[in-house]
């Protein structure tokens, strides 16, 4: 019998490559989210704030992927913001540790994500961050390491945990990329920051990847950070996206202070870089697909 998948968040970015990679691959995936999705995929419904799951959903699953989060950079950081990104991440993996143990199931790992924010921000970026760097001080840091705590809990239940510690993800469907892009198309892009702070970048493709050799790969047990093995500056970037479509970029950088009373507190992720490396998934065996920013970028841009 295929393996059996259930994912949790499925119906954002992610979720949704992942699913069509999965079915692409022959295994059978399931879907736990907020609400119930018509389509191919069966889907169940779970409400984390109120610590209802339907239980039905753990019936016959062998693996689950926990995608399950609110988009930490979709709205500006209020306090009321700042608890649904804590908590949708933070009481949805406790949610799970509560019905995997008190439920008869035969799920036998948890393949989870996490993101490299765990590290955070200011850091000298000539320091490459591994899997076993300290994490940060920040609020982002603080949410990674107490959903990443919560998700451990549940290695308690003799289930196989994977952290997939994600970098900022391309695709043309969403994600930084989109908002990268933008002001570019516009004609008004340029450099943020200093422009010299390194983005760690991942093509979807790569990361869906990733998370299917998390589930494949039995020996495959705690962090694993899922950046590109190619950084660049983002100078680098936004010089090679304004190539890509065609477009002047405008000199010189937006200042940090700008952006600070544009989009706040979230300033941080955009102005400042971390340098992640990938040599622990390659390790484990991951090849990647995109070994380069422009193949990445050629193939998210085909049409123009
Ligand atoms: N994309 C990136 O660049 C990136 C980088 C680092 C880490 N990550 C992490 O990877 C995971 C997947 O990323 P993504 O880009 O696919 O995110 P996404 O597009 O924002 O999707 C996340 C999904 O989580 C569910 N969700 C949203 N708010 C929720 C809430 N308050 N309570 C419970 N569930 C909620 C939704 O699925 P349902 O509607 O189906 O419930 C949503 O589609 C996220 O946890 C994200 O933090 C992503």
């Amino acid at each position: 019998m295929a393996t059996s998948i259930l994912l949790t968040g499925a119906s954002g970015l992610v979720g949704t490559r992942l699913t069509e990679m999965l079915i692409q691959k022959g295994y059978r995936v399931t879907h736990l989210g907020r609400s119930k999705r018509p389509g191919k995929v069966p889907s169940y419904v779970w409400d984390v704030a109120k610590g209802e799951f339907d239980q039905e959903a753990l019936h016959g699953v062998d693996v689950i992927i926990h995608l399950a989060g609110a988009g930490v950079a979709d709205k500006r950081w209020t306090p009321q913001r700042k608890k649904e990104i804590l908590e949708s991440r933070t009481k949805s993996s406790a949610l799970l540790y509560e019905r995997l143990r008190s439920s008869d199931n035969k799920v036998r790992a948890v393949v989870s994500a996490s993101a490299i924010g765990y590290y955070g921000f200011g850091l000298d970026e000539r320091i490459i961050l591994t899997e076993e760097s300290k994490p940060g001080t920040d609020y982002l840091s603080g949410v990674v390491v107490a959903w990443e705590r919560e998700v451990d809990a549940i290695a308690s239940l003799g289930i196989r945990i994977a952290k997939i510690r994600i970098g900022i993800v391309l695709s043309d469907k969403g994600g930084a990329l989109k908002e990268m892009a933008g002001p570019i198309k516009m004609g008004i892009g340029s450099p943020l920051g200093s422009g010299k702070q390194i983005l760690s970048w991942i093509h979807l493709d790569d990361l869906c990847g990733i998370f299917i050799k998390a589930v494949e790969e039995e020996s495959m047990r705690g962090a694993y950070n899922a950046v590109s093995p190619y950084p660049v500056t983002n100078r680098e970037m936004t010089s090679a996206l304004a190539k890509i479509l065609k477009r002047p970029l405008l000199l010189p950088p937006v200042p940090a202070f700008i952006l600070r009373i544009v989009i706040g507190e979230m300033t941080d992720i955009v102005v400042n870089g971390s340098n992640v490396s990938s040599e622990k998934i390659q390790k484990a065996g991951y090849t990647f697909k995109y070994t380069s920013l422009e193949s990445a970028l050629k193939t998210l841009f085909k049409g123009v």
